[in-house]
């Protein structure tokens, strides 16, 4: 969704503030922006579609001249995908620019009296307010106007501020959304994400939000709400700018799900010392957790599918009931949630905004919340009481692959430690999960090498116009997520089912040659799972089976079968997803689909 950036140095801003847009693009997007403050007072041009139009239209930049800038990309919320409506927006004189991402609450309010006071708005933007009562406040002083302003907005915002009067310098302000500072060697920068960064300086501040700062080319001070000055403490990102490059790959997908054996490594190596899971992230040992009676595990997406495996493991080791609540419902129930339920919430971003606010119904009502999360800093984490960071790495591809596999890993180490915790198992299980566990990046691994041939699977099938998925038990919920990533990339309709649900209805429409992808990889369901291919391929359906790389039998029934390799049964969905995703992928690619931004989607949803 909605990016923004932000830079202040000796050069020319325009070039940098295209080339961090650029970086943000996998966020999804519909038009691209960029002002800069200079002598000539400030310059803007914007214009929907693609950033390579805002690059072409602006001769890469060379047409605006100034040392400071900010820029924007954006994905519509209030009023269409038109130039007028992108960002930056002007004041009358053209004295200031603001970008914003966020959405401003009471915006119709504002303009109903900035009207009163001879405003006049150009877009249909809720964005728009904000310049017209910077211009409104100002006397002169810059951080006075940007305070007066801030103190009326109600809703989401991070913003980025230019005005005329005061070239070299912008204010950047977090509110509810996503912004980083960026400290370089007589320049500085912002973004809402910190892949805009990387390439210019490794070292960061994250904002909290209520902050704003004030950024020239040598200095940023940074203000808390009433204008007092904080400290700021610059962090170190641990990952470099290959990591968000696509590193010789056709697309950041193909690579994502190739790098996974190590980012699940960088997730559960440093967490198994000695033979023990050390969660030093989480400060809760045994006598919190047999408080709990209730673990409700929340997340939108891919993130809530990862979150469907850990009812199983969780229920499975801890013995402690698991509810799965997606947090768009979850946030407008009334849910029974007290000070004896964990909550889990799961997001790769930490900034969806329906698991943001799930997160804050619970917790009003008492719940302890438990975040597992990629992207350090983000909203998420810093409300959460108990964080676990999944350290993937950076992830571009809209569709998930590596960031939903550490999501899983990071599940499963907390319900072995929490197990352990509340010796609902034996010594020898948990070695024994230890041990798998420790297995798991060579298994993934193993997941991709078995499976060299899934390219010519995937074209065999790409034609197809609706693929089922079926599955029992955790089987299942790997083919919500199979299901979610063929439809995400390549727009085939797609339906996962539980296998036994087949004859109440889904039955009806198989036919001839429909392809459905019958996963079986648990040995107890497999004759459960070998009765339901045999009823779709008597009604003519094509069966492409997910089975143990063992298993002989399933070649009996499958037209095709795609392997698995042999792992505890609890830890089976992370080598099983990893050949769904690499089939979704090349479907995808057969199909020409843009797979890395398919269309409509966003990597981070930050409205609702
Ligand atoms: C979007 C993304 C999905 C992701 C979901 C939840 O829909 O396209 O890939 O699973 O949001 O995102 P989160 O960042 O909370 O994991």
């Amino acid at each position: 969704m909605c990016g923004i950036v932000g830079f202040t140095g000796n050069r020319n801003a325009s070039s940098v503030l295209l080339d961090g847009l650029k970086k943000l693009e996998y966020r999804g997007y519909d038009s691209a922006g960029i002002a800069v403050s200079g002598e000539q007072g400030i310059q803007m041009d914007k214009t929907c579609g693609a950033i390579n139009k805002l690059v072409e239209k602006t001769n890469d930049g060379a047409t605006l001249e100034g040392k400071a800038g900010i820029g924007h990309t954006r994905w519509a919320t209030h009023g269409a995908p038109t130039d007028e409506n992108a960002h930056p927006h002007l004041n009358k004189d053209e004295s200031f620019a603001i970008v914003h991402n966020g959405i401003i609450e009471n915006y119709s309010q504002l303009r109903e009296e900035l009207r009163e006071f001879g405003y006049e708005f150009q877009s249909e933007t809720d964005t728009e307010v904000i310049v017209h009562l910077l211009d409104h406040y100002y006397t002169g002083d810059f951080r006075i106007a940007v305070m007066k302003t801030i103190a009326r907005l109600e809703g989401s915002y991070a913003l980025g501020v230019l005005c005329a009067e005061h070239p070299g310098e912008i204010y950047a302000v977090r509110e509810n959304a996503p912004l980083i500072l960026g400290v370089g060697v007589e320049e500085n920068y912002f973004a809402s994400d910190v892949t805009a960064l990387v390439a210019n300086t490794k070292n960061v501040i994250y904002l909290e939000d209520g902050q704003f700062a004030h950024i020239t080319a040598d200095d940023i001070s940074v203000f808390n709400a009433v204008g007092s000055q904080v400290e700021a403490n610059i962090t170190r990102i641990a990952w470099d700018i290959e990591a968000a490059e696509k590193g010789g790959y056709d697309h950041f997908m193909l690579k994502e799900i190739i790098e996974q054996p190590n980012a699940i490594k960088a997730t559960i190596e440093p967490r198994i010392q000695n033979d023990e899971i050390v969660l030093d992230d989480l400060a809760f040992g045994a006598n919190e957790l047999k408080k709990i009676n209730k673990i409700v595990i929340t997340a939108c997406g891919s993130a809530y599918y990862a979150g469907c495996q850990g009812k199983y493991i969780i229920e499975e080791l801890c013995k402690i009931p698991v509810e799965m609540d997606l947090a768009s419902e979850l946030r407008y129930r009334n849910p029974l949630i007290d000070e004896n339920t964990l909550l889990i919430a799961v997001s790769q971003s930490g900034e969806t905004a329906d698991t943001i606010a799930a997160m804050k119904e619970c917790k009003a009502r008492g719940a302890t919340v438990l975040s597992i999360v990629n992207v350090v800093g983000s909203t998420i984490a810093k409300l959460s009481d108990y964080v676990i960071y999944t350290w993937a790495g950076p992830e571009i591809a809209v569709a998930t692959t590596k960031g939903y596999t550490t999501q899983v890993a990071t599940i499963d180490l907390l319900a072995v430690y929490m197990a352990k915790q509340l010796e609902t198992i034996s010594d020898e299980r948990y070695v024994e999960l230890i041990h798998s566990i420790r297995q798991m990046p060579a298994l993934v691994q193993r997941s991709i090498d078995l499976n060299t041939n899934i390219h010519e699977v995937a074209k065999q099938y790409a034609q197809k116009d609706s693929i089922f998925f079926i599955g029992r038990y955790s089987d299942y919920a790997v083919s919500l997520e199979g299901s979610l990533k063929l439809k995400e990339i390549s727009y085939i309709h797609s339906e996962a089912y539980p296998a036994g649900e087949l004859k109440h209805g889904t039955i009806a429409l198989i036919e001839d040659e429909r392809l459905v992808i019958a996963l079986a990889c648990h040995e107890r369901l497999f004759d459960k799972m070998m009765s339901n291919i045999k009823e779709v391929k008597a009604r003519g359906a094509c069966v492409l089976g997910v089975a143990l790389e063992d298993n002989r039998e399933i070649f009996k029934e499958a037209d095709h079968v795609i392997a698995v390799p042999n792992i505890d049964p609890l830890f089976v969905p992370i080598a099983e997803i990893i050949p769904l995703q690499l089939f979704s992928y090349y479907v995808a690619l057969e199909n020409g689909c843009d797979i890395d931004k398919p269309k409509n989607l966003a990597k981070s949803v930050t409205v609702e």
